[in-house]
C-alpha cells in the first residue's frame, strides 16, 4: 500500500433487521421466517466500515436517534477505529433501521426508515468542515437530505476533494448538481430509476451510462450485480466482471464495491484495477450472511486474491 488514504463519509447509520425467508407473505397472509439477524448498517455506515477495513483512515458525518441504537452504533464505528467526531446523537427522533427480507437466492428487499438520517443538515458539513477538508476523499448516498448531498458536493468540488456518489436509494434528482462529483456510480435500478432507462441488457447498461456522461458526469460507474460493473467516461466503455463465490446474501454488496472502490483509488491504485478489485471485495462479500459483519479485512481480501476466478457475465 502506497499510502493511507483518508476517507470521509457524510451518510447514514442504520440498524439492520434482517429476516431470511424462503417468501415473501402475500398481503393478508402470516407465514413462518427461517432465521433472523441483526446487525449494523445504513449505506454510509457500510461504505465507511468497507473503507476502514480496506485500510483507510475514515472519519463519519452522521445523525442518530437518542434510542438504544444510537449510543450503540457509535461504539460500533469506535471499535472499527472510525473517527467519531462528528457523529451526534438527536433527541425526539429515531434512529435509522431498515427491515431486510432475504430470499435462499440471497436476493434481498430493503425497507429504509431514514429517522435521524434524515436530520443531517448543511450547516452540519460547515461544521464537520476542517475534518472533511483533510480528506482526499469524500463518499455521499442518498439515504441523508437531498439538499445536504448537492452541498457537500459542492464542499468538495470548491476544497478540490474528490467525491464518489452512490445514488442509492434511487429518487428522482437534480443531475446538474450531481455532474459535480468524480465518480457516480449507481447500481441497474438506482441508474434505471434516475435516468428513467431500462438496465436490463448490454446495450441498455452502456445507453443508460452514456446518458449520464451527456448530462456532465465525468465518470460513470454502474454496479451490475453477478454481471460486476460497468465503467464509462470519455473515451472509456468497459465492463468489468464480479467473481465466481458461494452467495449467501447480497445485502451490502454495493456498499463493499464503494467504500473499497474510493479506498483503492485514493491509494493510487488505476481506475481499471481499482474497480476490478471493489468488485472482488464486494463478490466475496456475498458469501456471508449480513452486512458490515460480511465484509472482509484487507489481508482476508489478499489471500483470496490469489484464486479467485472472474464470473462469465449474462448480460
Ligand atoms: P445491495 O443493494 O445488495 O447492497 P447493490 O444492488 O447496490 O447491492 P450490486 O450491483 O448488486 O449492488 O453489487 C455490487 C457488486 O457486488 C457487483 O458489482 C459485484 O461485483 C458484486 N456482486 C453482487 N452480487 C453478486 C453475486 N451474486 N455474485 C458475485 N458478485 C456479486
Ligand atoms: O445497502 C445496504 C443497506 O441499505 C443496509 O445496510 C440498509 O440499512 C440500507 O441502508
Amino acid at each position: 500500500m502506497s499510502r493511507q488514504p483518508r476517507i470521509a463519509v457524510v451518510g447514514s447509520a442504520n440498524v439492520d433487521l434482517v429476516t431470511f425467508t424462503e417468501r415473501f407473505p402475500a398481503p393478508g397472509e402470516t407465514i413462518f421466517g427461517q432465521e433472523f439477524d441483526m446487525g449494523f448498517g445504513g449505506k454510509g455506515a457500510n461504505q465507511a466500515v468497507a473503507a476502514r477495513l480496506c485500510g483507510a483512515q475514515v472519519s463519519m458525518v452522521a445523525r442518530l436517534g437518542a434510542d438504544l441504537f444510537g449510543p450503540a452504533t457509535i461504539q460500533n464505528f469506535e471499535s472499527h477505529q472510525i473517527d467519531t467526531s462528528h457523529v451526534r446523537v438527536l433527541e425526539g427522533v429515531s434512529s435509522g433501521v431498515a427491515p431486510i427480507f432475504v430470499e435462499p437466492s440471497g436476493e434481498n428487499r430493503i425497507l429504509v426508515v431514514k429517522g435521524a438520517n434524515d436530520r443531517l443538515m448543511p450547516a452540519d458539513v460547515d461544521l464537520a468542515a476542517p475534518l472533511l477538508k483533510q480528506a482526499d476523499c469524500i463518499i455521499l448516498q442518498f439515504e441523508i437530505p437531498l439538499e445536504t448531498v448537492y452541498y457537500t458536493i459542492r464542499f468538495a468540488r470548491a476544497n478540490g476533494i474528490k467525491c464518489v456518489l452512490n445514488p442509492a436509494p434511487g429518487q428522482p434528482v437534480d443531475l446538474e448538481e450531481l455532474a459535480r462529483v468524480d465518480y457516480f456510480i449507481p447500481n441497474e435500478s438506482e441508474a434505471e430509476t434516475i435516468a428513467g432507462k431500462p438496465v436490463k441488457t448490454a446495450d441498455e447498461a452502456k445507453a443508460c451510462a452514456q446518458y449520464f456522461l451527456e448530462r456532465g458526469v465525468p465518470r460513470v460507474i454502474i454496479t451490475l450485480g453477478v454481471n460486476g460493473a460497468l465503467l464509462a467516461g470519455d473515451g472509456v466503455l468497459e465492463f468489468i466482471p464480479a467473481y465466481t463465490v458461494d452467495t449467501k446474501d447480497t445485502t451490502g454488496a454495493g456498499d463493499a464495491f464503494i467504500g473499497s472502490f474510493a479506498t483503492f483509488l485514493a491509494e493510487g491504485v488505476p481506475e481499471r484495477e481499482a474497480i476490478a478489485q471493489a468488485c472482488l471485495y464486494a463478490s466475496l462479500s456475498t458469501s456471508r450472511v449480513g452486512t458490515q459483519k460480511s465484509f472482509l479485512s484487507r489481508p482476508e481480501l489478499e489471500m483470496h486474491r490469489k484464486t479467485a476466478k472472474p464470473r462469465p457475465s449474462t448480460l
